[in-house]
């Protein structure tokens, strides 16, 4: 089997300071992939390496057998991979409708003709809602994006991450500062949007992590210390004593 997406021996300084020391896993194709590990440790720069937003300072990120290493994030938008941030990315005075609308639009490629493409643009406002819809968000879609609470904020974090029609989707801990209550919905409402494609998680919250993940990589001190199913990251002795603890 062909690796989909491989992460291979990648590492990354930041004017002597380094931060990854030659991280390597692989990731399948439909996989649902959980990054965690300690503060620090890493996990945001992985993404921002894997996202095209730094080249890494050596290594490769080998994208079903071609190399993405250091291409610019709207080229991997249109190889199909698309990424949320850990801190909200949305235009705030944007409506959630225009939020969403202007990732829909670069996927189809749209300038300055949109209102001339009558067909096309009815098109695009079904698609815009759709997706709307799928993130729960419908109810506020006519509202600035900052009038939204934190759980929506993130909420439309994730439309805009879907807005490409991505088929592998990187969350920077999409459920962080949220309630349990709201990470119980954003939980289910991940499961539901990411159904079908490939999902690489970033999270601290294990329920979310354990509800959603079928295979784990631990990140610890720039290196994976163990890449492995839920099932056996939780019996590993290294994970425990490194991140997971006595709980
Ligand atoms: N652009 C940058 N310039 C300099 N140092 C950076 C930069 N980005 C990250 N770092 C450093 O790299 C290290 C890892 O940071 P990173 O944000 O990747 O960690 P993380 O695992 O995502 O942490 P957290 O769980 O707190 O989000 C930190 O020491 C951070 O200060
Ligand atoms: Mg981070």
């Amino acid at each position: 089997m062909r690796n989909y997406l491989h992460i291979h021996n990648i590492h990354k300084d930041f004017s002597g300071l380094q931060v990854l020391t030659g991280v390597e896993f692989k990731v399948q194709e439909k996989e649902r992939h959980a990054v965690i590990g300690p503060n620090g440790a890493g996990k945001t720069t992985l993404f921002n390496i894997i996202s095209g937003k730094f080249k890494p300072s050596s290594g490769a990120i080998l994208f079903k057998g071609k190399d993405i290493s250091g291409k610019p994030p709207h080229i991997l938008n249109r190889y199909g991979l698309s990424r949320s941030f850990q801190i909200t990315n949305a235009f705030q005075e944007l409506s959630v409708f225009n939020n969403i609308l202007a990732g829909v639009r670069s996927r189809y490629g749209l300038r300055y003709n949109f209102f001339k493409k009558p067909n096309q643009n009815r098109e695009i406002c079904e698609k815009v809602d759709a997706i709307i819809k799928e993130v729960g968000l419908t109810d506020v879609k006519d509202q600035p994006a900052s009038s939204l609470s934190y759980g929506q904020q993130r909420a439309l974090e994730i439309g805009i991450t879907l807005s490409t029609e991505p088929e592998l989707i990187l969350l920077d801990e999409p459920t962080a500062g949220m309630t349990r209550e709201e990470t119980n919905q954003a939980i289910k409402m991940i499961d539901q949007v990411t159904a079908g494609r490939t999902l690489i998680i970033i999270e601290h919250d294990m329920e979310v992590v354990f509800s959603l993940a079928s295979m784990i990589s631990v990140l610890h001190y720039g290196t994976i210390l163990v890449s492995d199913t839920p099932e056996k990251i939780r019996n590993d002795q290294r994970v425990k004593d490194a991140y997971l603890g006595e709980g």
